[in-house]
């Protein structure tokens, strides 16, 4: 029987958070031994924003460390950049013909960054959405792994998957979303009404994967939390809520295990406990990381060896798009 695939990506725009990192990439790890797995490192994406050349270059080689230093597996999954694979972009230009303008401009996060870079409000912005499709119907993608915040893009990959299978004949399978339960949404340090973003302009409101000891002690020991002083998971109290979701995914504690363990205890306590615990996820791969960063070699074997498997499997598919819509084979 052949295994089912999973298909995800992050975008190689600045330095990942520890949303990024328990939403997304953690979680990744697991599924490697049950499914046939893709792993992208979306540049196309990045640049709906602008980006500087050499920056990007740089953090694509980052997104490609930190995935082999989360555990990431070459021989068992395909780790790729998106831009080596010319079928993302292909397809996209197809499945922009049966989309609606309607319904790309009441996407969320579109809507939120067009607020916010009306200077730079570009088209690439505007159907991103649709690459995001591409990405995971070209791998006939089963499953896609994802935080809470890319749940509406997924839905528009299913709604596009369907759109094409009805008008010309069954040709993509229709993925679904892999969120969980805790972790999927994790919020700003400094306000946890808004999510954790590496685009914040507040440093303080995020923790990178990449930050050192001192850098995480200090941010969360200036978390928001309340005057209230109990550690409740309850909404009146998200920033206490947003620690604690933060503290369970670092520690394998469930939530009332920590509202049991720190019954009594200050918030003071809890946030050095929780800077620890923080600590200890990260420090083994910020360890491996260096180590990659330094065989620069390898990560280039790597990507190129994931760029041909990944682009055999979406040429496949390409190769039915472009049959369907009436192209003449080459
Ligand atoms: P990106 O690069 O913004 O984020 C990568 C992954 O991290 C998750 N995430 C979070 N999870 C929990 N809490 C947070 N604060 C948080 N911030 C980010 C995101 O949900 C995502 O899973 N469009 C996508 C990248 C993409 C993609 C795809 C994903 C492009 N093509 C195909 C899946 C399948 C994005 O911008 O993610």
């Amino acid at each position: 029987m052949e295994r089912k695939v999973v298909f995800s990506g992050v975008q190689p725009s600045g330095g990942l958070t520890i949303g990024n990192y328990v939403g997304a990439i953690k979680n990744w790890v697991d599924l490697q031994e049950e499914y046939d797995c893709y792993y992208c490192i979306v540049d196309l994406h990045a640049i709906t924003v602008p980006q500087v050349p050499k920056d990007l270059r740089q953090n694509t080689l980052k997104v490609l460390a930190i995935y082999l230093a989360s555990g990431m597996d070459s021989e068992k999954s395909t780790l790729f950049i998106q831009s080596h694979v010319r079928a993302h972009a292909e397809l996209t230009w197809v499945l922009n013909s049966i989309s609606y303008m309607g319904q790309l401009s009441r996407m969320t996060q579109f809507k939120e960054k067009a607020k916010r870079s009306e200077e730079n409000l570009n088209a690439a912005l505007f159907t991103y959405p649709v690459l995001m499709a591409s990405d995971i119907l070209l791998y006939q993608a089963d499953l896609v792994p994802v935080g809470e915040d890319q749940k509406q893009h997924l839905e528009l990959a299913r709604d596009l998957a369907e759109r094409f299978n009805n008008k010309y004949s069954e040709t993509f399978k229709v993925p679904a979303p892999l969120i969980q339960k805790f972790g999927a949404k994790i919020m700003s340090l400094q306000n946890p009404e808004v999510k954790m973003s590496k685009s914040d302009t507040d440093e303080n409101a995020y923790i990178l994967i990449l930050d050192k000891p001192d850098a995480i002690r200090r941010k969360i020991k200036r978390a928001v939390t309340d005057s209230i002083g109990e550690i409740k998971y309850n909404d009146d109290q998200l920033g206490v809520k947003n620690l604690m979701n933060i503290y369970s995914v670092f520690s394998g504690d469930s939530v009332e295990t920590i509202e049991n363990n720190y019954q009594g205890v200050g918030y003071g306590k809890f946030k050095e406990d929780l800077a620890e615990v923080i600590i200890e996820g990260l420090t083994p791969i910020q360890e491996k990381y260096d180590y990659f960063m330094k065989n620069k070699d390898y990560l280039e074997k790597i990507y190129k060896e994931g760029a041909e498997k990944a682009n055999y499997a979406a040429m496949k598919t390409l190769r039915k798009v472009y049959k369907k819509v009436g192209f003449i084979q080459p």
